[in-house]
């Protein structure tokens, strides 16, 4: 087989499916797929075997594949891998050995073949074995009479090396098991770097036996890890394919640093936790060798604890103000002509760089840090825009693209798919150029997150950047990517991430006697605003319960998004069926409000949905009226039209630090009754 005979980048099957058969939800489109006739058979006789003795990680990953297997399909399969026995097969053959440290670049390549009478995977590594398998699992679906997985031989390898996902566990403690279940869904759609956001004003979330002050003081109630559980997590991403980058941000966002050693300081402290969230003062003092000496101990801890040849030193959001403010450190920049804060942080950085390398490791850090005298090995992370990024790669450093992947700003999943990071500012990079730029990484910061909502957060949305990031660009269009999106967060269902289960558990919270569907048709039509519409209402702390409509709501709703291209098929071709579900939606819509009355004074946490409620049942209104002019061929008068768009944008807004969603098919319904 030529490469030649490959259907690039399949959207749907062809016609050799019936149109009944479901097809798979592949996330992210492998690089070449050529689907044939036929299908293999997935029933309780499935099991795995090995061409060679498999390394023990493989062994353990086509264990974890087979449990999968078994989770998504409800088939016991119980036959331990490598057994020889009847039934179709996958049958691994990988050319790696030994246990290997995973490297940014290394080969992750792999082929997959299903036919009738089994399926065969290979690969050079086990990382590229490992993707096979998660490909397999999306292959599976139900069959006329059994499951099958169709047959179909892909040729698959990433577009970028390095496809990232942040958590911050500073703002927001993630307990093990949050960290656990997100490592499954990244190795589910093939992200390959857990970054670790583990010190901030909010918290040193790891412990350091060198200076124990730091998590003992820089936490309350434990809420650090252990390096026992640190240990035990890097296992666990290894095993997923997944390596661990660990970030200790420094000059500035370092208050937890401060407490128990305020000799690092640039001002007198004494110096707390900070619980509310923004960019704070406190920052470790550039001019004093102790704090070097300070940071090559922690870093020689930290470089022994974690394996990865990366070491993210932060440095961004350093305001400058004690440095401004204290006489000695000005008399230094003048000294050693560093002309500014910004000078001095540059000076900062290449001392600390000094230290990362002595202890084996490369150094990265967010956008802030580039400066003209950097040493050009340190990859920069652009998170401020792209164009920072590209004037990275311009001028020799590694990048990584973070901007456009802020999932607190809870944009929509085609938003996020739409970046790509050699797109934009990065689209007249010189080939050279454009080799620097290792792929990206999908930000979780947890301000307004907490373990009950980060799933909800993060998935399924990363998944599509996980395919910006994976598959080749032009792979698909938002609209494809759509097609599959809502199969792929229902598979990840079976991984135990959070995002659909806690919806209507949350959603009940808010009214407990209260029927669910009324509390959903609410949820459904709202949308949490982002990080920049959250703190309108009030301040928040580490405290602040985060279990109001907002926090259940999820940051794309799939009901109104299915509903918007419901509208925009039927006003391209008006038909009955599309019509009466519309018609449906709306009038639930409107009746809501009537419904939920009893209920709205039953908790305190129903105040945000009063006004909400009100609001939507407007909108059903104005959505009826239009509907029943489109279907009765009427226009409406543009003085009409004119006055609900400007009832459909105030109630938009209802405050509750939402947006009623809902408005958008509606305002397309009112603009094309007006037309
Ligand atoms: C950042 O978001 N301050 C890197």
């Amino acid at each position: 087989m030529t490469l030649r005979n490959f259907v690039l980048l399949p959207l749907v099957l062809p016609a050799l499916l019936q149109a009944a058969e479901v097809k798979p939800a592949l996330m992210p489109l492998p690089r070449a797929a050529e689907w044939r006739p036929g299908t293999m058979r997935i029933d309780t006789r499935f099991h795995v075997t090995f061409a060679s003795r498999p390394e023990a990680r493989l062994q353990r990953g086509a264990r974890r594949m087979t449990e999968q297997l078994s989770r998504q399909t409800g088939l016991p399969l119980d036959a331990p891998a490598g057994t020889t026995r009847p039934g179709a097969a996958l049958a691994i053959d990988c050319g790696e050995t030994t246990d290997q440290p995973d490297t940014l670049g290394q080969d992750e390549s792999y082929r997959l073949e299903v036919t009738p009478a089994g399926a065969r995977l290979k690969s050079a590594t086990v990382v590229g074995a490992l993707h096979g398998l998660q490909t397999f699992l999306q292959l599976v679906v139900p069959g006329e009479d059994s499951f099958v997985a169709p047959s179909v031989v892909i040729e698959d390898a990433p577009r970028f090396p390095w496809r990232g996902l942040l958590i911050d566990v500073t703002s927001h403690f993630m307990p093990i098991p949050v960290i656990e279940r997100n490592l499954d869904a990244m190795e589910a759609v093939k992200l390959n770097v857990f970054h670790w956001h583990l010190t901030d004003d909010q918290g040193f979330r790891v412990e350091s036996k060198l200076y124990p002050k730091l998590h003992q003081l820089g936490t309350t109630n434990g809420e650090f890890y252990s390096q026992a559980e640190i240990r035990h997590i890097l296992a666990y991403a290894h095993d997923r394919g997944i390596r661990v980058l660990p970030e200790f941000d420094m000059p500035g966002h370092s208050a937890t640093w401060l407490i128990g050693y305020p000799e690092l300081a640039s001002a007198p402290g004494p110096y707390s936790i900070i619980r509310t969230f923004g960019v704070y003062d406190p920052a470790l003092d550039p001019t004093k060798e102790e704090v070097y000496r300070f940071i090559d101990g922690l870093i020689g801890e930290m470089a022994a604890l974690f394996p990865d040849r990366y070491f993210h030193i932060g440095g961004d959001e350093v305001n400058g103000k004690q440095w401004k403010a204290n006489p000695a450190i000005q008399a230094f920049i003048r000294r050693h002509d560093l002309k500014n804060e910004a000078g001095l942080q540059a000076y900062f950085n290449r001392r600390v760089e000094v230290l990362v390398k002595k202890h084996g490791k490369e150094m990265m850090g967010w956008d802030e840090v580039l400066h003209p005298d950097l040493p050009k090995g340190i990859m920069i992370e652009s998170w401020r825009d792209h164009e920072s990024m590209a004037v990275a790669a311009r001028s020799g450093h590694p990048a990584l693209l973070s901007w456009g992947y802020y999932l607190d700003h809870l944009d929509s999943a085609g938003k996020h798919y739409d970046v790509d990071p050699l797109g934009g500012p990065a689209k007249d990079l010189t080939p050279e150029q454009a080799a620097r730029v290792m792929g990206g990484e999908a930000c979780m910061w947890t301000e307004f997150t907490s373990p009950e909502t980060i799933d909800s957060r993060i998935w399924p949305k990363s998944a599509a950047i996980a395919e910006r990031f994976w598959s080749p660009a032009g792979a698909s269009t938002r609209a494809g990517m759509y097609q599959r999106l809502d199969r792929v967060s229902d598979w990840l269902d079976w991984r135990g991430v959070t995002h659909n289960s806690n919806y209507l558990a949350m959603l009940q919270r808010l009214a407990p006697d209260a029927p669910i569907d009324l509390l959903k048709t609410i949820g459904d039509a709202v949308e949490p605003l982002g990080i920049e519409g959250r703190e309108i209402t009030q301040v928040y702390s580490q405290s602040t319960p985060l279990n109001r409509l907002v926090d259940a709501a999820r940051a794309e709703s799939v009901p109104v998004r299915h509903l918007r291209e419901l509208v925009e098929r039927y006003l391209a071709a008006p038909d009955a069926a599309s019509e009466n579900t519309i018609r449906r939606q709306l009038e639930r819509w409107r009746d809501n409000r009537s419904r939920l009355e009893p209920f709205l004074a039953s908790s305190f946490l129903m105040k945000d949905t009063e006004l909400i409620s009100v609001y939507l049942a407007r909108i059903g209104e104005i959505g009826l009226e239009a509907l029943d002019a489109l279907h009765g061929g009427r226009r409406l008068p543009a003085a009409a039209a004119e006055s609900r768009l400007g009832a459909l944008a105030k109630r938009e807004k209802p405050g509750g630090e939402v947006v009623i969603a809902a408005v958008g098919p509606v305002r397309l319904l009112v603009e094309a009754a007006a037309k």
